[in-house]
Formats: structure tokens, C-alpha cells, sequence
């Protein structure tokens, strides 16, 4: 116990040392590997590789390498406190994703450490099979995978937001292939399900939204420069308690797009085109903020935002989407427009100029209803009933009667993201019990039959 104890503090590493182990990694990798030769890998130890292999290598080792040694010189961030040794006695738990290059599995750490995401090189995947096909050097192709590994941990060393998953700790495992023996230990979260989305209420999808454009705010002015996600799509993000968090970095880059002049910066996606203006520093003007922006707007906002919204907040989301879609705002517009709609939804501003109903209803204060299985509506916050987000019994009462099958209603001491209570609504007048924090509202002419 003390042992394991031990072992844990001297693996846990302060930010600058865990770059430095990075970049002493980097030249560990390098030194006996890059050596260019024929006859394939020959033996261990002076393996010999193709040379378009080694171009390919020293590239990705050149990348690592300014990634690497411009954290130098920040401090924060840092790489979690997990290594090797608290990998140990881990039980394994099943694979939870992967993609062409990493595969990702699930693992509780001994010693009630909790659940983990571990990442590491995906031998069967696309990127390594690609690369044997063409260059038939097993190790140094898993080697050029890993440097991607590699490159991801940098980034999620220097870039912490709750935008971002967490990195808790990593493992470069030295027995074998050095190169890939690397694993990333992350934060558990659960693949993104766009279809379970869907089904669930506005206030859920409207906070992810928030949350993506939160994000890219902070990589549009990270302390790395503007970051732009290459490969943006939902299969890069996972969801932590509620919240999104992207996991993929391995295709994120910090270089902005050079140029001579404008027709050098036009910004391509399938179904549109955007010009954009060549910056006097010879770069595309917020060319990665923009690419960003856009594929939120593609991927996240016109599945997500619109759909069953409060009728009044519909013309500011129909004005985010129009200003995303078109890139009219960036990203500091973009954060701002969101902020003003959860400002409205938070205040119950957007329920202004509404005939008052909630007189038509009798409140008993003191008491709930049973818990009993009633009438479904969408999208309900639980499937045994129709429980869902208000403001206020005032917006309650609206939303009962808007229901043919409402007669009460109970506003619950539950609540949401965004501090509003949720409310049970119910038809058949069930039986009343004690319950000193609750107040029950019954429509005034169904509460001839209730029972006390
Ligand atoms: N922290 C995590 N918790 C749970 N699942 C995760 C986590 N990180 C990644 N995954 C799952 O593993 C999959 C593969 O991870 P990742 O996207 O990093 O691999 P990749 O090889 O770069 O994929 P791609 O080919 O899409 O670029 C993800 O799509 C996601 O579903
Ligand atoms: C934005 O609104 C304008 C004017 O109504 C319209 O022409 C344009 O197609 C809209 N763009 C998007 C992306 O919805
Ligand atoms: C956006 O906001 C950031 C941070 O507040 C600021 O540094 C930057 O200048 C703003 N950009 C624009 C275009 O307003």
C-alpha cells in the first residue's frame, strides 16, 4: 500500500519536467531509429527503414518537436498525475471506441481509482495497415501512428478547458517497440450519439452548443495561437456528465493558411465557399477560426439548436444559424449571441406579455402526488412520465393547460443546468401526500375529485 503510494508520487511529474520527458521520448524515438537503409526493418535494435517511411517520421518528429518546445517555456497545464505504475492493476473493460488511427478502452484503476479512457495506437486500423501496404515495416509504421499519440498529448498537456477532455496521466511503456508503447490515460466519456441527441430536451442540446462554442472561443485565443480541428465531426467529441468534450487532437494544427493574396484564401466545404481576405502578414485571415466555426454550425447547430425551442427564443437561434451559416459573426459574436439567449431562458424573460393562468388552478402547499406512472410527453426528463423544465408554476400552469390530458401539476425541488426547476405534470387526480417542501397546483375544475 505504501509501495503503490510511493510509486504514484514519483510519477507524478510537474508540467515542465512531463515536457521534458516528451522531448527526451522524441529523441529517444529518433536516434537509433532514423536511419535509412534497405531490406526492410532488418534486425532490432538498428532497424532499417524505407526512406519515404523516414521522411514521413522525421516529419511527424519535427511537429512534435516545436509542439514540445515551445511549452517549455509556459508552465500550467501539465499531464495528470497517472503513470505506468498505477496502470498496473488496472482491469480492463471492454473497447469504448476507435477510430483509423487509436483505439480506446475503458479501465478501472486498482485501488478504487476510478474509470479511465486509455488511448493508445491502433495496430488493425486504417493508418497502420495503410502504411504497411506501403512501406511492409510493421514497427515503423506503428511508430508513425504513435508520434500522432504523441502529438495528442502535447496539445492536451498545454490546452486545459472543459471543452477538452482530460488528460489524467500517460504511459510510455519501454519494453519492446519504444515507439508504440505509448498510452494516453483520459477521462471517461461516452461516444457521442447524435440520434440520442436528438430525443432529448432543448435545454440539454442548447447547453452542448454552448459548450462547442465556448470551446472553440478558447482555441480561436489559445495560448498556442488559433487552433483549427482538421477532421471536426461528432465522432471526435465525447460526452463527460452532460457536458461535450472533444477527444481527438491529433489533427488539430496552430498554422494559419499563408498567402500571397485573396484568391489564395478560400475556405472550401462541400456545399459552400467562403473568400477570405489575405492578411499584411502574408495569412489568411482567421481562416481556422472560421473552419471551426462553420463545421459547428454543419455538424452541431442545425441538428441541435432549432428544434422545439421556446417559441420566443426562435428568432435569435434562427439568427445564430444564419450568422454561422454564413460566417457573419465570429466566434466572439458567435458566444456572445449564445449568451444573450441563455440570459433570456434563465430569466423566464422570453415568457413576457402571457394571459396569467395560473389563478385557474388551486395550489396545496404541503403536499405532492404519488409517484405513479402517467401520461408520456416529449421530451420528457423521464420516461416514466411528463416531467419538464420551467421557469416558474406561472409557465407550468401554461404548459398544463396546453396538454389535454394535464389536470395538476407539481413543481419539484429539482433542477436543471440552468437553475430552472422541473415539474411533473399528471392527469388523473391521484392521492396527496405530506411533503412540506412541495406544493401541488390542481386545475380548478377537476379538483372535485380529488381525494385527501
Ligand atoms: N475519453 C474517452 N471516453 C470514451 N470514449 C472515447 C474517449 N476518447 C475517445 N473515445 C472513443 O474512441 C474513438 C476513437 O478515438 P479517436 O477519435 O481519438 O481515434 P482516431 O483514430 O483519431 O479516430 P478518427 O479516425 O475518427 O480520427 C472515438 O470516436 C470515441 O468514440
Ligand atoms: C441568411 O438569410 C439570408 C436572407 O434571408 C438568406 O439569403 C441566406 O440564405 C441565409 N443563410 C443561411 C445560412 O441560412
Ligand atoms: C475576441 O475576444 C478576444 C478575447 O476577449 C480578444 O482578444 C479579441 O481581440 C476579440 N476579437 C475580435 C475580432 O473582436
Amino acid at each position: 500500500m505504501a509501495a503503490a503510494g510511493g510509486t504514484r508520487r514519483g510519477a507524478r511529474l510537474s508540467a515542465a519536467a512531463l515536457l521534458l520527458a516528451l522531448l527526451a521520448l522524441v529523441a529517444l524515438l529518433a536516434l537509433p531509429a532514423l536511419r535509412a537503409g534497405h531490406g526492410g526493418e532488418g534486425r532490432a535494435g538498428s532497424p532499417r527503414l524505407p526512406p519515404g517511411l523516414l521522411e514521413e517520421l522525421r516529419q511527424r518528429q519535427r511537429d512534435l518537436r516545436r509542439l514540445a518546445a515551445g511549452g517549455e517555456a509556459e508552465r500550467g497545464g501539465g499531464g495528470g498525475g497517472l503513470g505506468c505504475a498505477d496502470l498496473r492493476g488496472a482491469t480492463g473493460g471492454g473497447v469504448l471506441g476507435s477510430g483509423f488511427t487509436k483505439v480506446v478502452e475503458r479501465a478501472a484503476l486498482a485501488g478504487g481509482g476510478g474509470a479511465v479512457a486509455l488511448k493508445s495506437v491502433h495496430g488493425g486500423g486504417r493508418e497502420v495497415r495503410q502504411c504497411e501496404q506501403r512501406y511492409g515495416a510493421p514497427a515503423g509504421c506503428r511508430r508513425l501512428a504513435a508520434y500522432k499519440l504523441l502529438k495528442e498529448v502535447a496539445l492536451l498537456q498545454r490546452l486545459r478547458h472543459p471543452g477538452i477532455v482530460q488528460l489524467r496521466g500517460q504511459c510510455y511503456d519501454s519494453g519492446g517497440d519504444p515507439g508504440a508503447g505509448v498510452t494516453a490515460v483520459l477521462e471517461l466519456g461516452a461516444p457521442l450519439e447524435m440520434i440520442q441527441l436528438l430525443q432529448t430536451p432543448w435545454e440539454e442540446r442548447f447547453k452542448i452548443c454552448l459548450g462547442l462554442v465556448k470551446l472553440l472561443f478558447y482555441l480561436a485565443h489559445s495560448p498556442l495561437g488559433s487552433i483549427v480541428l482538421l477532421d471536426f465531426q461528432p465522432r471526435q467529441f465525447v460526452m463527460v456528465d452532460g457536458n461535450l468534450k472533444v477527444t481527438d487532437m491529433d489533427d488539430a494544427s496552430t498554422e494559419e493558411l499563408s498567402c500571397k493574396e485573396d484568391n489564395d484564401c478560400t475556405l472550401d466545404f462541400p456545399a459552400k465557399s467562403f473568400p477570405l481576405k489575405c492578411s499584411s502578414a502574408g495569412k489568411c485571415d482567421g481562416i481556422n477560426e472560421k473552419k471551426n466555426l462553420f463545421n459547428a454550425y454543419r455538424y452541431f447547430f442545425t441538428y441541435l439548436l432549432p428544434h422545439s425551442a421556446p417559441p420566443a427564443l426562435q428568432p435569435f437561434l434562427s439568427d445564430i444559424l444564419n450568422a454561422t451559416g454564413d460566417l457573419r459573426y465570429g466566434i466572439n459574436e458567435t458566444v456572445t449571441a449564445f449568451e444573450k439567449v441563455l440570459h433570456l431562458y434563465k430569466s423566464g424573460l422570453y415568457l413576457q406579455k402571457r394571459p396569467l393562468l395560473l389563478k385557474e388552478y388551486i395550489s396545496l402547499k404541503g403536499f405532492r402526488t404519488v409517484e405513479a406512472e402517467d401520461y408520456k410527453c416529449w421530451p420528457s426528463y423521464s420516461h416514466l412520465g411528463c416531467l419538464l423544465s420551467v421557469h416558474s408554476p406561472e409557465e407550468a400552469a401554461a404548459i398544463c393547460n396546453s396538454q389535454s390530458q394535464c389536470q395538476s401539476f407539481i413543481v419539484t425541488q429539482q433542477r436543471t443546468w440552468t437553475g430552472r426547476t422541473l415539474a411533473s405534470f399528471q392527469s388523473s387526480p391521484t392521492d396527496l401526500i405530506p411533503d412540506a417542501n412541495a406544493v401541488v397546483y390542481i386545475k380548478r375544475s377537476a379538483s372535485s375529485g380529488k381525494r385527501l
